[in-house]
């Protein structure tokens, strides 16, 4: 097959962790004849400082005319520190989310037999863990008008807006999941408390009817926030709004072992885009020592989603697996000799080109 890929790195650890997942694409390509071609494109802190722009034009129609974008993380501190900044890095991130339409991220959550003993969690709780949490990514609070300031500064609001056709188009998504897994949904909100949270449940209930075989439950999310510790094997397909998606996927990573192996797939309208679900950790930036097997998982689910090509995303899967068992691991769930992310990149490489 001949695949365009579109290579976003983006700040921080991006070009460290992206450049093992080309390596580990580049054994799949050789082992299974595909030819891939890969273009690179400015996103973040660094188009900002080169284009003047988070997510400049380039990098969208690079986006466009590729199968699949593999992007790194975004974020840089002297953004952080800087609450009165106009433009942000992780402006780009959502423009490329909303210009591409992406508006489902899936995020995988579950447990490697030989990581258990890493999370802080008690082994029973989390052992078979796998659930995935579908987020709605274009809407809500992230993308609500109006927001902003008050002419004197001292007041400041955000809106949380979603329209009764957003939510039908993530939940007709998550009730398709549910059908192919378990047949268990649960639409995680806050409709106790906020209108828009109300239109997901009476938008979720109504729906249902049309997928008898879906046993659909709700929760709300301060309640989800502790199953997900307490009792996370209850779940199976969860689906909810942008926010509370982001919160509770960091949280779900604890389960794992470490928010470094976590992978996800953003799908919708245009090109799909796969990232890992952790952040540019810039602390780590260069120093070759971050976990690049979210960014390398996240490759396993752009060969399995993009391409539907399955051999390819399972025998990725199966060398990130090995590598684990074999204790080819960065520092982050290393016991003792932590291996740097070059290093487990190659590993892998090498495991799928001799497999
Ligand atoms: C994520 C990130 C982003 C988000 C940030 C960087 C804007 O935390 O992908 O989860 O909040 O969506
Ligand atoms: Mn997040």
């Amino acid at each position: 097959m001949n695949i365009r890929i579109a290579l976003l790195s983006g700040d921080g650890i991006g070009p460290e962790i992206i450049s093992q997942a080309v390596k580990v694409v580049e054994a799949i390509a050789g082992k299974f004849n595909h030819k891939i071609r890969y273009e690179k494109g400015l996103v973040g802190a660094i188009a900002i400082d080169k284009a003047g722009n988070p997510f400049p034009d380039e990098t969208f129609e690079l986006c466009k005319r590729s199968d699949a974008v593999l992007f790194g993380a975004i974020g840089d501190p002297k953004y952080d520190m800087d609450p009165k900044a106009f433009i942000r890095p992780e402006q780009g991130l959502l423009a490329m989310r909303k210009k591409l339409g992406l508006f489902a991220n899936i995020r995988p959550v579950f447990t490697f037999p030989s990581l258990i003993e890493k999370s802080p969690l008690k082994p029973e709780i989390i052992d078979g863990v796998d659930f995935i949490v579908i987020r709605e990514l274009t809407g809500g609070i992230y993308f609500g008008e109006p927001r902003g300031r008050s002419e004197d500064g001292n007041v400041a609001f955000d809106t949380c807006i979603y329209t009764r056709e957003e939510i039908e188009r993530i939940l007709h998504l998550a009730f398709q999941y549910a059908k192919k897994r378990s047949g268990k949904l649960t639409v995680v909100d806050k409709a106790n408390v906020l209108a828009s949270s109300r239109l997901w449940r009476e938008t979720a209930q109504k729906m249902g009817k049309e997928y008898p075989d879906v046993d659909l439950d709700f929760m709300f999310v301060d309640n989800a926030a502790m199953q997900i510790i307490q009792n996370p094997k209850r779940f199976d397909v969860m689906v909810t709004e942008n926010m509370f998606g982001d919160i509770l996927t960091d949280e779900a990573s604890v389960i794992c072992g470490s928010l470094g192996l976590l992978p996800s797939a953003s799908i919708g309208k245009l090109t799909s885009v796969f990232e890992p679900i952790h952040g540019s950790y810039p602390q780590a930036a260069g120093k070759n020592i971050a976990n690049p097997l979210g960014t390398i998982l996240s490759a396993s689910l752009m060969f399995n989603y993009a391409f539907k090509l399955k051999d390819e995303a399972s025998l990725i899967y199966l060398a990130v697996e090995q590598s684990l068992k074999q204790g080819i691991v960065t520092e982050d769930i290393a016991n003792d000799n932590p291996k740097t992310t070059s290093k487990v990149g190659d590993w892998i490489a090498n495991y799928i080109e001799s497999n």
